[in-house]
């Protein structure tokens, strides 16, 4: 007879985006207990005060495993305000892998398909060199280049184009232009692959479990790529948006394509961000669903449980301890939009910085 698994304690940095709530949400269906620690009680604005706040709260959980869903993800915005980009990717990121290593536990940090320059059209494998094109990008890379020096038992899983039920992103940005619009001007000549915060929080999940169960196994560290299965355009992913939105009764609008070339944005974007996932795969086990499918999912939750997008899951902290604070009013509050995203859809934008409108109605992708 096999004993039960003890519930893995996860500490997770960042309470209130859509990986934060997407691993509250899943991780009492994965076993686990979590605590999250976010704003105002860890700010990576004061990198000095994120090692006591985190060692403090992890002592408390007795966490297992740290993961780290806090980020600077405003790619526009970044390229005016490079040093809060760093400050928050790749300063505040160093200062948990130190805090990590002062607790001897492993750490998970989340980083984006942005660190890869674009060119071509074969998945990024995890040995490619990194060529980020904006600020965003090169932020996310120092980040990870960090972890990965200061903290060995760490993994790193590079995603892409992230949506969920939660918060502002790509497909809640579609429901609402397509209620406002006949048609919409989206690009078509990124390609990448839409990834469910809910699928991607499984996998930080059952890493972070292998990490805890396999300590001396090194091929279960370092950099990963994790995203939905198969590939797509914006504009692809529009249409899907809008074809399963149709289906269930919600909004739709025509999507009209158009090249990257003729929606300039702030920030460069890559044009090529597929994600060669084999290595995760192999080492792992792991392959996130196709996004065809989780998108559903995620329309089901938005379209037939609209409240949903404004819900919180109530099991921030899922056993009898204390909750940490953040923990604690996860549970009550809506989520607090990311100070970072906070106020304009920036064009473009697919999450967390949501596709905005242009009042001539173009879309251009454009993940964190
Ligand atoms: N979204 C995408 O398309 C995408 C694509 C590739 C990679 N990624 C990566 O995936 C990870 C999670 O992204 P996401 O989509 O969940 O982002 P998100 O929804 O924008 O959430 C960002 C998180 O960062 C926290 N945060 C912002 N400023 C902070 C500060 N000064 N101090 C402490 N915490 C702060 C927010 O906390 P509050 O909620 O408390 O404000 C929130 O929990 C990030 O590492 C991102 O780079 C995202």
């Amino acid at each position: 007879m096999t004993a039960p698994r003890a519930p893995l304690r996860v500490l997770v940095i960042g309470a209130g985006g859509q990986v934060s709530l997407s691993l509250m949400e899943r991780a009492p269906l994965q076993g686990a207990v979590v605590e999250a620690l976010g704003l105002p009680e860890l700010d990576f604005t004061h990198p000095a005060g994120i090692g006591p706040a985190v060692e403090a709260a992890a002592r408390r959980l007795d966490a297992d495993v740290l993961i780290n869903a806090a980020a600077y993800t405003a790619v526009d915005k970044a390229e005016d305000e490079p040093e809060t980009a760093r400050l928050l990717n790749a300063a505040a990121p160093a200062e948990l892998a130190a805090a990590a290593a002062q607790l001897h536990r492993p750490l998970l940090h989340i980083s984006t398909d942005y660190v890869y320059g674009g060119r071509g059209t074969a998945p990024w494998t995890e040995r490619d060199i990194p060529f980020p094109l904006n600020i965003y990008g090169d932020s996310k890379l120092l980040g990870d280049l960090a972890v990965q020096d200061i903290w060995p038992d760490s993994a790193i899983l590079r995603t892409s184009w992230v949506y969920s039920p939660f918060g502002n992103n790509f497909v809640n940005t579609m429901l609402r232009l397509g209620g406002e619009r006949s048609q919409l001007s989206v690009v078509n000549d990124q390609v990448g692959s839409p990834t469910s915060a809910l699928d991607l929080a499984d996998a930080l999940l059952s890493v972070g479990r292998a990490l805890v169960e396999r300590p001396h196994d090194y091929r279960l560290r370092g950099v990963f790529h994790a995203c939905g299965a198969g590939t797509t355009s914006w504009a692809g992913f529009a249409r899907a948006v809008f074809a399963g939105s149709a289906a269930r009764g919600g909004p739709a609008a025509g999507v009209i394509d158009i090249a990257t070339a003729d929606y300039p944005t702030r920030a460069l974007r890559p044009l090529n961000s597929r994600l060669d996932t084999g290595k995760l795969a192999a080492r792992h086990g792991l392959t996130l669903p196709p996004w065809q499918g989780s998108l559903s999912v995620v329309l089901d939750r938005l379209l037939n449980e609209p409240r949903d997008a404004m819900k919180i899951p109530d099991n921030s902290v899922s056993d009898s301890r204390p909750a940490g604070s953040a923990g604690a009013e996860a549970g009550r509050q809506r989520p607090r939009r990311p100070t970072a995203t906070l106020t304009r859809p920036v064009p473009g934008q697919s999450t967390p910085e949501p596709a905005a409108p242009r009042p001539r109605g173009k879309v251009n992708g454009g993940s964190p």
